[in-house]
């Protein structure tokens, strides 16, 4: 173990002083570890010796990760060193260390994690044919000491850098394994910008993140869908949603507010967008509209495109470079268009009828139905105006504004992208005896909602928001063919471990 206070007093770590702040992220799938510190098991990341070793050639330093690959006979031992931001050879001589040591780890398993201490080398140029231009330089580690932290048991369920072909049950058994893989991981990386950039957005338009309990008393959308528990004697449920308290967050002041939390579904389906717990990125705002807060959503969306288009290629290019071994088409970040395209409800029926589709005005539109509007329609695009009838209690509707047949439309929404719904939203009924009314409507009982209604009756401003399946976006971004690729352990029906 490194002692952290020698560190802060020497310099042994490198000659001089190196800014590791200037220096770019450019090697591809590297996790930009500029401003990380020395730790008890490591002096620098990977990262930082790969991308500053010009200035680090002579630098002792010590590192630490994964086995990938261990080759070498007799007196000599390449290692293959990965951590999170990089990897490096570590080039191991017999009699330049100790002797046990060295053959331990000769013979060391993939994947074991390894520590060394040693001197940044610059390594020995490839031959390349004349007249062409030399690689850049790459460096080493020369080592002089190390030690195996943890042997990894052979051999590996999942190939990390092996292409096997194991399915998605043994993956997602293994998932500690399968994010190992440099696409996997580059998958995960990209969720963590999409929230960050997401939550940047709507703090520049002057949302609060807040955060919604998950045991409750009262379903929100309905009370079909929700897993019972029992809470000490009473029985309560997990939140399907985050509706009821973001609205009330909004009544009491706090004006505009988001929340990115899990949201739990008891619903028995088996599909590729389908999950039982999924995280739920909610925002609610006063004084706004349905197409105000589709504003918010449509900017939102594009500014998390345009940060990925500008800052996170390398981690798309991981993800194609997979795609490509496995005869997929790349994944291309297109920022797309603002405004998004709105085609209200009356609209699509049409053109899902005109396209042969089996629908009646009424209807839901179903992924078939949406494949038809998506055919005109292949970006990101606005279902607004669904009919009233369709709609949860809390959403509002404008006195005759009518649909083509002449029932009730309401100030609900769709975002939608391809065959798959991104996002639903809509304005809020503000109104507490039209929402006591539409609870009756929809046969609840407005005094299992008192905690909610209550929160009405002391002047409430017109209010308006929108939940998006973050794992769904994602598979707009990553190309991902199922939710369970972009969800770190995924709950369905029958899987509840890892
Ligand atoms: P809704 O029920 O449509 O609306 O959910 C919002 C968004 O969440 C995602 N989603 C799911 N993702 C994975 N697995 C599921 N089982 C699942 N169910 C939903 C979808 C969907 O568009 N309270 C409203 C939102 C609002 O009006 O603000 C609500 O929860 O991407």
């Amino acid at each position: 173990m490194i002692n952290l206070n020698s560190l802060a007093c020497t310099t042994i770590w490198h000659h001089g002083p190196i800014s590791f702040k200037t220096q770019p992220r450019h090697a591809r799938g590297m996790r930009d570890s500029s401003e990380w510190l020395p730790t008890a098991y490591r002096s620098h990341t990977i990262g930082q010796v790969v991308t500053n070793g010009g200035d680090m050639v002579g630098s002792q330093v010590t590192l630490a990760g994964y086995a990938e690959t261990v080759r070498g006979r007799g007196g000599v031992c390449f290692v293959m060193l990965r951590d999170g931001t990089g990897r490096i050879q570590a080039f191991l001589k017999r009699d330049a260390m100790d002797e046990s040591v060295f053959e331990s780890i000769q013979s060391s398993s993939r994947e074991s994690t390894i520590s060394v201490t040693g001197v940044v080398a610059k390594k020995r140029p490839p031959k390349t044919p004349e007249g062409s231009s030399p690689p850049p330089p790459e460096y080493e580690v020369s080592v002089s000491s190390a030690e195996i932290l943890a042997v990894a048991d052979a051999p590996l369920p999942v190939g990390v850098i092996d292409d096997v072909n194991v399915g998605l049950d043994v993956r997602l058994d293994n998932r500690h394994l399968d994010v190992r893989r440099a696409h996997v991981n580059a998958m995960f990386q990209l969720r963590s910008k999409v929230l960050q950039y997401g939550r940047e957005h709507l703090i520049k338009e002057g949302f609060s993140e807040m955060n919604s309990p998950k045991i409750i008393a009262s379903a929100s959308e309905g009370g079909t869908n929700l897993f019972p528990m029992m809470y000490f004697d009473t029985p309560a449920y997990l939140s399907q949603s985050p509706q009821l308290y973001k609205q009330l967050a909004v009544l009491g002041g706090l004006e505009r507010v988001f929340e990115i939390g899990p949201a739990f579904r008891a619903e028995k389906h088996d599909t590729y967008r389908h999950l039982n717990e999924f995280v739920s990125f909610d925002i609610e705002a006063a004084w706004c509209d349905d197409e105000d807060v589709m504003g918010v959503l449509e900017r939102m969306i594009h500014s998390i495109w345009s940060r990925v288009a500008a800052d996170d290629q390398d981690l798309v290019d991981i993800i194609n470079t997979y795609r490509g071994t496995q005869g997929m088409e790349p994944v291309i970040v297109e920022i797309p268009e603002l405004p998004f395209p709105r085609i209200p409800y009356d609209d699509a029926i049409e053109i899902v009828k005109d396209g042969g589709g089996d629908i009646e005005w009424g209807d839901d539109i179903e992924s078939h139905h949406c494949d038809l509007i998506a055919s005109k329609y292949p970006g990101f695009h606005f279902i607004p105006r669904w009919p009233m009838s369709m709609k949860p209690f809390y959403i509002h509707h404008k006195e005759g504004e009518m649909g083509s047949t002449g029932s009730q439309l309401s100030r609900g929404f769709d975002l939608n992208y391809g065959r798959d719904e991104m996002t639903s939203g809509g304005q809020r009924e503000h109104r507490v005896e039209i929402l006591e009314q539409n609870l009756r409507d929809m046969d609840l009982d407005p005094d299992d909602f008192s905690f909610y209604t209550d929160g009405f009756r002391y002047g409430a401003p017109p209010h308006a928001g929108w939940g998006l399946g973050v794992a769904r976006l994602l598979m707009v971004l990553t190309g991902a063919g199922n939710v369970r690729e972009v969800v770190l352990f995924p709950r369905d029906r029958s899987r509840v471990t890892p």
